[in-house]
């Protein structure tokens, strides 16, 4: 209780506005729901002559990937451009970073130059709540990874892709399925499904990639897939995340995917209008067979495309956020 009030207290302003996006654990579904709607305001903009609107022009924006990736930077450049910022990606390979500047300096040199928001990942959990907290507060910080704690982006673009399929969350049921225990992208989830009111979230993994205490969120957990699958409405794929294993977790990825991986046959366990979703990187014949990642009800490439509209609404709601507390 006291770390959702803490982050709150961070990421909220006074009359309960974004002014920094760190989490979804303690927002309101009605916060929620106007990130959803403001995103759906831009989600034909890939289609116009002219991609742009000016609502952060004049604001720089500085990408800070400190872990690797390609489509959330990618989305996020895309989503700060279209809103007319100007945009700079700090290589954080080739920056004073590897000659031993820490975190803290890399940022107040950052603010030094007027930048107005940073979009953090960082291999820590915790990262953003400390940079938005301890280092730079007066500068919009938008989490896009933060260890195995956090990636609330891609739990709101995919929020959205679920509305823009299924309508609404009501009587959904939802299952989420592999590596759960690494998984920052799941916890962010099920927060978000909570919150908007589906019926039902499903986690379904081996006893060991399921953490600890995950029930308290609320989910039913399941060990079979066969079992997990059958019935729901959206199904959520999710890598094995070999980067945060420090241990063995499984006898094998063929064995992983003799078991958990989501084929043509057990998809047909799912309702008929099942959808397929998976947050990317994909890795094929291991969690997700080609045939379903490719297939009638992958939705996996729109979820991406979704992603500029969602960042794009998170970027402008952070950043009017913000300037209303630092003109006070
Ligand atoms: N879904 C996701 O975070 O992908 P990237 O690691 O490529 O950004």
């Amino acid at each position: 209780m006291e770390a959702k009030k803490r982050t709150c207290q961070v990421q909220l302003t006074a009359d309960g506005r974004l002014k920094h996006f760190l989490g979804i654990q303690g927002l309101s579904q009605a916060l929620l729901t106007e990130i959803l709607d403001t995103a759906e305001s831009f989600a034909n903009m890939g289609e116009q002559a002219v991609k742009k609107v000016p609502l952060l022009r004049g604001r720089t924006v500085v990408n800070l990937f400190f872990e690797n990736s390609t489509r959330t930077r990618a989305t996020f450049e895309l989503a700060a451009k279209r809103l007319s910022a100007d945009v700079l990606n700090l290589d954080i390979k080739t920056s004073s970073t590897a000659k031993g500047e820490t975190l803290m300096d890399t940022l107040q040199n950052m603010e030094a130059m007027h930048a107005d928001m940073f979009v953090v990942r960082h291999a820590d959990s915790g990262a953003a709540h400390f940079i938005a907290s301890q280092i730079t507060p007066r500068v919009a910080i938008i989490n896009a990874g933060d260890g195995r704690h956090a990636h609330p982006t891609q739990a709101m673009l995919d929020m959205f892709t679920i509305r823009r399929h299924k309508g609404s969350f009501e009587g959904l049921k939802v299952a989420i399925v592999g590596d759960l225990l690494h998984s920052r992208v799941a916890r962010s989830q099920i927060r978000a499904l909570s919150t908007l009111g589906v019926e039902e979230v499903r986690v379904v993994a081996p006893k060991t990639l399921i953490p600890t205490g995950i029930d308290s969120l609320g989910v039913k957990v399941f060990t079979r897939l066969e079992q997990g699958l059958k019935d729901v409405d959206v199904v959520i794929m999710l890598r094995l995340q070999k980067e945060r294993m420090s241990g063995a977790f499984l006898p094998s990825e063929n064995e992983f995917y003799h078991q958990y991986g989501l084929t043509q046959s057990r998809l047909r366990l799912a309702k008929p209008d099942a959808i397929v979703m998976h947050p990317g990187p994909i890795n094929r014949g291991v969690e997700i067979e080609s045939a379903v990642a490719d297939g009638p009800q992958s939705v996996i490439l729109q979820q991406v495309g979704y992603g500029i509209a969602t960042r794009m609404a998170v970027m402008s709601m952070a950043m009017s956020g913000q300037l209303q507390e630092r003109s006070q």
